[in-house]
């Protein structure tokens, strides 16, 4: 059931190049979108390294969003790649750590883009408010599984190195 009156708290990474002039669009043309995303620039979505993500829910956030340029258009050539590379592997390891994985979004939005980028906002808090609050501080002590579901995961890290070196 949709708790109306829970206000998701999410953390956007936006790109300086793209996303956060898109941003700054969607307020300078009057568009709305949801009052729950605090804006942090990176330099690109390359910057976003899942640590921070992680760092993002452990310290309350309820959801991130890491917006970039479209691929082909980062100016640091590729690193948006690298981006969506290190998003299929963050979902993966949320989902073994007991987190619903549609709690973080990439998106791309340029410059011009500052609709579609208030939509995905839009989008992304509709979908957590549909999640409900994570609460990971108070869970990680409570929940136990998802110590061990992290565990479990950098063993089977530490043993793909092993097979690579
Ligand atoms: S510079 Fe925008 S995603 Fe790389």
């Amino acid at each position: 059931m949709v708790n109306e009156n829970f206000e998701p708290k999410i953390v956007g990474f936006c790109c300086n190049w793209c996303s956060y002039r898109a941003a700054d669009l969607a307020g300078t043309a009057r568009i709305k979108y949801s009052p729950n995303v605090r804006v942090l620039r990176v330099m690109c979505s390359g910057r976003v390294d899942p640590s921070f993500v992680m760092k993002a829910l452990a310290s309350g956030a309820d959801g991130v969003l890491i917006a970039g340029c479209h691929p082909g258009e980062c100016h640091y050539i590729e690193q948006n790649y690298k981006a969506m590379r290190r998003y299929s592997i963050l979902k993966h390891t949320l989902r073994a750590m007991g987190v619903e994985p549609d709690r973080v979004r990439l998106v791309w939005a340029s410059a011009a883009e500052g609709q579609q980028l208030a939509e995905a906002i839009d989008l992304l808090v509709a979908d957590v408010r549909k999640l409900g609050p994570l609460k990971w501080p108070g869970n990680w002590t409570e929940n136990g599984q998802r110590e061990e579901a992290l565990e479990t995961l950098l063993k089977e890290h530490e043993e793909a190195f092993e097979v690579l070196t």
